[in-house]
This record gives structure tokens, C-alpha cells and sequence, in this order.
């Protein structure tokens, strides 16, 4: 008899690990296979920052990521979850979250779901709340703008931890000095009113070049202010922006930079509502212009 050279396996066990166990390539492996953009660098960065957990398969190859971000005692962010292709829709996925939700069981969460990921969230009782533009693209020589009147632009550095760390809690609605204190090193910028840090950016390398963010401002023209001279320094670079303003001049003045919208992810939480609460603040109330990351937030 002659055996058939092939066989169809389509179920074989998986076992969870610490993602700081996972080999960084066969993350960035994972990554690439579901058409991120994501360095090996990007990997490192989240896993020493965030934790997480990988699926793993029998011979111990990575078949799965999700991680979490926790900011302060009450909140955490979900990001990086991914299930290798020739696995999906058969239940890796709402298994990987289930052990995240486990290590969350006590925290209000936020993510950025992308389309794939929509339904999956919402069995696990995520609402949708806003919507995130994912601006990118070769950036052009942005259009002259005056920083507004009575204000100063000037670069971060450590000392202004602390200022920048309570615009980003107002902001953002949790804490988030540990993730800004390793942002650092990345170049920003300050924009001061009356000596005080009224808008701030970081620019990093990330992906297929930088990303701008977080971008934390009261206004359009401020945050405009902060990120102009970002969009400079990597003019005729490739160069992103994830975003929740829709319209308006810190929307148009992206367009006129080059940064048109690529794709979009939807802001989901669980637990208390997050951004709802903060979008209908009045205005002059610090907001998130720009996310430090899909996953970070
Ligand atoms: C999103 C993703 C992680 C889901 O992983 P998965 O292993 O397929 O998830 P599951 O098999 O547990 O399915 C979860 C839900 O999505 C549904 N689903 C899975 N694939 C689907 C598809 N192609 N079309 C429609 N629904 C789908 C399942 O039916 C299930 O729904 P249910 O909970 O109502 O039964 C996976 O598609 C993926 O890695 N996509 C690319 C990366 C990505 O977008 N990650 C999300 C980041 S926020």
C-alpha cells in the first residue's frame, strides 16, 4: 500500500508561554505574517515595557501574541494580539484573551481593534467608541506655521518629566510617567505658555520609519506647534500618525504634510468608559492628538 504524501492536520495542541520566553524573531515573525509593520526593535520594546503571552505550538514555534499595558492601579491597555493565519477562526484568539482578561480581571480596559479583530471584542463586552485614523505616508516639507502667540517651543528633556506626565494623565485618563519616562530618550518637544508645558510630542523610530506620538495639546494650533517640527526633520522620510481628529486644522495640516489616512482601527473599552467621557469635555481640556502606539495607547 502506498501511503498518502500528504495529510490534512488541522488540530494540534497549544500551550501558553511568557512572551519574554518567545524567540524576537519568531514574534516579529508573527507580525509580519498578518502585514505589520512592526521591528524586531518594536517587539522588544513592547515585551519590556508591557507583558504578555504567546501561543506556542508543539514544537514550541510561536502561533500567537497578546499583550497588556498596564497604566497606574485601575486601567490597562490590550494590543498585539495576533493569531498566525493558517489558525485563525478556530478559537486562538478568544483563548489568548481570556488569559489576558484574567490578569486584568479588576482594571478598565481600553484597545484599538482593528477590523479582523472587532468581533472577537465585542463577545468579550468591548463597546466601540471612537475611531482611530492611522496617518502615514512620505512626509513633505510642512507648510510654515507660527507657533501662537505668547507661547515657546523647545525640545524635552528629564526635568520636564513631571509636567508632561500629569498633561498626559489629564489627557489620557490614567498614568503613564513609566511609559513616558522610557519615551524619553525619543526627541520631543514642549510648547510652554506663561513657563508652563502646555503641549508636548515624541518623535521614534518605529516600522517602516517614525511615528509621531504621543501628541497631548488643548488646541489644534498647539498641537500643530509640536509636531511641526517633527514632520521637518523627516521630510522625504516615511513617517505615521494615529489619530483621532477627524477634521479641522490639525487634520488638514497632516494631509498638507503628506500623512493621508492608510486604515483605521476603532477604540474599544470594558469596564468604565474612556474616551466618551473625555471627548465630551469643553474645549481648552488637554486631549490626545496623536496615540503612542495601537497598542500602547
Ligand atoms: C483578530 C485575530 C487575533 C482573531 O484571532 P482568531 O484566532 O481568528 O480568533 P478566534 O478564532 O478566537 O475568533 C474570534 C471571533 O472572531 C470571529 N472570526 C474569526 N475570524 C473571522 C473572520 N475571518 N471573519 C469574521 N469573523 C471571524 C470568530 O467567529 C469569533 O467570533 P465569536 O467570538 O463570535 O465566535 C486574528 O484574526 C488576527 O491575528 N488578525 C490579524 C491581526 C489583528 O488584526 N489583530 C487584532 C489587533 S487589535
Amino acid at each position: 500500500m502506498i501511503a498518502d504524501k500528504s495529510k490534512l492536520v488541522d488540530s494540534f495542541e497549544m500551550r501558553i508561554a511568557d512572551i519574554n520566553t518567545a524567540d524576537l524573531e519568531q514574534l516579529h515573525a508573527l507580525s509580519i505574517g498578518v502585514g505589520w509593520p512592526h521591528r524586531g526593535d518594536d517587539w522588544q520594546f513592547a515585551r519590556e515595557f508591557g507583558k504578555g503571552v504567546v501561543a506556542l505550538d508543539e514544537a514550541g514555534r510561536v502561533m500567537g501574541s497578546a499583550m497588556w499595558f498596564p497604566y497606574g492601579e485601575h486601567f490597562a491597555t490590550i494590543g498585539l494580539v495576533i493569531t498566525s493565519p493558517r489558525l485563525q477562526a478556530h478559537g486562538t484568539g478568544h483563548w489568548l484573551m481570556d488569559h489576558v482578561l484574567a490578569q486584568l480581571a479588576h482594571r478598565n480596559l481600553g484597545l484599538n481593534a482593528t477590523r479582523a479583530a472587532r468581533r472577537l471584542y465585542r463577545s468579550l463586552n468591548f463597546t466601540p467608541e471612537s475611531v482611530v485614523a492611522q496617518c502615514q505616508g512620505e512626509a513633505s516639507l510642512p507648510p510654515e506655521v507660527d507657533i501662537p502667540s505668547g507661547t515657546e517651543l523647545r525640545p524635552l528633556d528629564t526635568a520636564d518629566l513631571a509636567a508632561i506626565a500629569e498633561l498626559d494623565n489629564e489627557a489620557f485618563g490614567a498614568d503613564r510617567a513609566a511609559l513616558l519616562t522610557r519615551l524619553l530618550p525619543a526627541r520631543g518637544f514642549g510648547l510652554t505658555r506663561n513657563g508652563k508645558i502646555a503641549a508636548f510630542s515624541f518623535c521614534r523610530p518605529f516600522g517602516r520609519g517614525h511615528v509621531i506620538g504621543p501628541v497631548v495639546a488643548a488646541n489644534d494650533a498647539d498641537a500643530i506647534a509640536v509636531i511641526r517640527l517633527h514632520v521637518a526633520e523627516h521630510t522625504g522620510e516615511f513617517l505615521r500618525l494615529d489619530t483621532r481628529e477627524k477634521s479641522g486644522a490639525f487634520s488638514d495640516f497632516l494631509s498638507h504634510c503628506g500623512l493621508s489616512v492608510f486604515d483605521t482601527v476603532t477604540t474599544m473599552s470594558r469596564g468604565r468608559p474612556w474616551l466618551s467621557v473625555r471627548e465630551s469635555w469643553p474645549s481648552g481640556t488637554p486631549k490626545t492628538y496623536a496615540l503612542a502606539g495601537h497598542a500602547l495607547g
